[in-house]
């Protein structure tokens, strides 16, 4: 038996420790062999592999990114004319593949239902990303190590936003939901919550900006980089798609520092913490989840189940459709916006 492993997407930390886990007991329990694909759905349209062993994944648990690379490569995109399914189905087949982890987000994981469920190529999925919006599971690997990352920088720019007695604007990741916005936001006491869900008042951010300095203290906005006013869209780093038709973000917090200066006569700085978020080493609450989900992954390999993907429920790990994971986002739940509606623009 040999099994292919490829991550794919954004890359998130924890994602070393699921091809640890996954490679472990694949070869101490099962006695499988594996082949990694390079760079995600790049590596089997390609043909590109690296050799994946008990001694290539000898201490990567505390490493971030991905020993096997990543990208947004599509087969579906018109540059594979068509001709990517075959070409992945060819690279199975030369590498003598029987089942094939893909360990991703909505859109790597998309591409493994679809393959799965319409081409028959067996595929069982691990869920990653930082953003944690992907549906039938409690969470992602990943996210943990960027709410912490995000929630340490808000704490610090407390005090130098207290010492000048300036707003400052966090920028954190989230395209279409704010789940690090929120959990940053509360953890780390900011002041304005802003996530893709709901778009915001520019008018109401400035009443609570100079609530906050009447109280004498400097506020604190936190801003999901896909977060919009209600009047205009989501502000755009410039007009690229990735394959997946992805537009790239960024930007909405130097906007909003600018029309708080504005409204409100008050100085105002943006901090925009970008990929400081995906790097490094995973907490230890993602290398939990992440060595779970690839003991979890292999076991659903070993009997013989394709099209599934492994996920949170509680405390328990468990499997659904991959399909049924990729139909829709996980967004942040609008009771939540009730329940810290004060926050919320
Ligand atoms: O993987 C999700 C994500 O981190 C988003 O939050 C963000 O918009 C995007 O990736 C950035 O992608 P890239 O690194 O390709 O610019």
């Amino acid at each position: 038996m040999r099994v292919g492993v490829l991550t794919g997407g954004g890359d998130c930390p924890g994602l070393n420790a699921v091809i640890r886990a996954i490679v472990r007991k694949g070869v101490q329990e099962y006695g499988y062999d594996f082949t990694g694909f390079r760079d995600g759905w790049r590596g089997p349209l390609e043909g590109v592999t690296v050799p994946l062993s008990i001694p290539v994944v000898r201490g990567i648990l505390p490493r971030g990114g991905t020993i096997l690379g990543s990208s947004r490569t599509n087969p579906f995109d018109a540059e594979y004319a068509g001709q990517g399914v075959r070409r992945i189905r060819d690279s199975l087949a030369t590498y003598g593949i029987d089942s094939l982890i893909t360990i991703g987000g909505e859109d790597t994981l998309g591409v493994a239902a679809t393959l799965s469920d319409e081409y028959g190529i067996p595929c069982v999925g691990v869920p990653k990303t930082i953003d944690n919006d992907l549906s039938g599971t409690d969470y992602t690997f990943g996210f943990d190590t960027a709410v912490g990352i995000a929630t340490e920088a808000i704490d610090r720019l407390h005090t130098t936003a207290e010492s000048h007695m300036r707003v400052l604007v966090v920028e954190v990741m989230g395209r279409h939901a704010g789940w690090i916005a929120l959990h940053s936001g509360l953890a780390g006491g900011a002041n304005v919550i802003l996530i893709p869900e709901q778009r915001f008042d520019t008018d109401q951010v400035c009443e609570w900006v100079t609530s906050r300095f009447r109280a004498s203290y400097a506020p604190i906005v936190v801003v999901a980089e896909g977060a919009a006013p209600a009047t205009g869209g989501m502000i755009l780093k410039d007009d690229s798609h990735d394959s997946f038709g992805h537009v790239r973000l960024s930007g909405v917090g130097e906007w909003l520092a600018k029309e708080i200066e504005r409204r409100t006569g008050k100085e105002a700085r943006t901090t925009v913490l970008g990929h400081v978020q995906r790097g490094g080493t995973p907490s230890a609450f993602d290398r939990w989840l992440a060595t779970r989900f690839g003991l979890h992954a292999i076991d659903a390999v070993h009997e013989g189940v394709s099209g599934v993907m492994v996920a949170l429920r509680g405390t328990d790990i468990v499997r659904v459709p991959i399909s049924e994971a990729t139909a829709r986002l996980k967004t942040v739940d609008p009771a939540l916006y009730a329940e810290a509606g004060v926050f919320f623009g």
